[in-house]
């Protein structure tokens, strides 16, 4: 559910007019409902509320800073990619010590200001990264607290460029490699083996994954408990479904149920790295048509947003629903349908196909739904396009999160 709708044939974010925003913070534009954002925070924590569990935000679903402030004031910690996340989430308030670390490349000196930053705990995905952290909690004279990202070879059933379970992509440690790992890592003094980890992929839209890739993380917990390591943590990473179309994702209480039962047994606490379930209905993205134009074989309705704003289409060929702000141009059945198309130069600059309007014209606005995950944090300049200005909405009161960038900005770092 969320607090896009429609009142007197106009779309509105809660209660302010998408045409008001439009006039006063112009086109292509990201626009957040705060009580949407809220009410899925609280609905996530409510899920878990039985069972120790930490929910960190995946901030490369939306990191703007105001956003995530509000996340982490509803008690959320973070899971973090980069040394840039990890700057954004402490500038947004986050708890240092809610903070996980995953990825598959992390730089010695992006090691060292995480450690120095005090983070709850690095996700190792590899034998190198093992080396790595030990090394510089070595030279600091600590002892660094890690959890082995475990890929536990399950497919996700989720769109294969965004499935990261399996042994054939990068991430996280094969199963054949953990044992061996699990019995060096007693002997290292500069590294405490605090959690196991995993993240299987993204858009999932069934449990059966889920537990699966819980039951072996419990499997590696009772080894790695039963050889006296410190374990304190299982972390199940991010990745359950919304519906953008019409999927069927599960209830969050069945996903809370499907993870705790595996894990309860265990009694370590439970960490979680949900973006999309919080973010992706969160936010639309507002744009004017700029014109309607037709070929032989196919009608264009070119808009001022494009795959610079939006990539997920051009990239995933994923499905987001877009619609007239003026009800009155909501497609009826005899309506034309149009391939909504952005100005860049791509023919995969297409954000959405055969879709339906009511007589569209030069000027109308339209918005995409579901653009509150992977939205503006995936925006790009190509073709030296400024990226767009973001506001968030709470009630009848806009605020402007993020500027619209202005040509010079795009070009100076260069040196002419
Ligand atoms: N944890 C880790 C380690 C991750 O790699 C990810 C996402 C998450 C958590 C959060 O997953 P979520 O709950 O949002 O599914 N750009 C793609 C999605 C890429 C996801 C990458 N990792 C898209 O637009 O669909």
């Amino acid at each position: 559910l969320d607090y896009f709708n429609y009142k007197n044939g106009e779309a509105f974010c809660e209660d302010v007019s998408l045409t008001s925003l439009a006039s006063q913070y112009d086109t292509p534009l990201y626009v957040y409902s705060k009580a949407t954002l809220l009410r899925h925070c609280k609905n996530l924590l409510d899920a878990f509320k039985d069972y120790p569990t930490l929910a960190c935000f995946a901030v490369k679903a939306n990191s703007n800073i105001s956003y995530l402030s509000e996340i982490f004031k509803c008690g959320f910690g973070a899971d973090i990619v980069s040394i840039g996340e990890l700057e954004r989430a402490l500038n947004a308030g986050c708890d240092p010590k809610k903070i996980v670390y995953s990825g598959v490349g992390k730089k010695p000196e992006d090691l060292e200001q995480a450690l120095n930053r005090g983070i709850l705990s690095f996700n190792v995905e590899s034998a190198f990264e093992l080396d790595l952290v030990e090394q510089i909690a070595a030279k600091k004279n600590v002892a660094a607290n890690i959890s082995l990202r475990i890929n536990p070879n399950i497919d996700a059933k989720t769109n294969p460029k965004i499935s990261t379970g399996l042994n054939t992509t990068k991430f996280g440690l094969s199963e054949n490699i953990i044992e061996a790992m699990l019995i060096d890592i007693k002997k290292r003094q500069h590294l405490r083996l605090t959690g196991l980890a995993c993240h299987i992929g993204s858009q999932m839209i069934g449990l059966g994954p889920v537990k699966a890739a819980a039951q072996r993380l419990v499997f590696w917990a009772k080894k790695a408990l039963a050889l006296g390591l410190p374990l304190e943590n299982i972390d199940m990473g991010g990745g359950l479904g919304i519906r953008y179309d019409s999927e069927n994702p599960p209830e969050l209480a069945d996903y809370a149920r499907t993870l705790i039962c595996e894990v309860k047994p265990t009694n370590l606490k439970l960490l979680i790295e949900p973006g999309r379930v919080i973010a992706g209905n969160t936010g639309v993205l507002l744009s004017k048509v700029i014109g309607v134009k037709a070929t032989p074989e196919k009608n264009f309705l070119v808009i001022d947003a494009a795959m610079t704003e939006l990539l997920r289409p051009a990239m995933y060929a994923a499905f987001h629903d877009i619609l007239p702000v003026k009800a009155a141009r909501i497609g009826k059945k005899n309506s034309r349908t149009f391939d909504v198309v952005g100005p860049v130069c791509e023919t995969s600059d297409l954000l959405g196909e055969g879709r339906s309007f009511e007589n569209p014209a030069a000027g109308d606005l339209v918005y995409v739904r579901g653009a509150g995950a992977y939205g503006f944090s995936m925006s790009s300049n190509y073709n030296t396009r400024p990226r767009v200005a973001e506001v968030m909405v709470d009630g009848s009161k806009a605020t402007l999160i993020r500027r619209r960038e202005k040509l010079a900005d795009l070009w100076r770092e260069e040196i002419f």
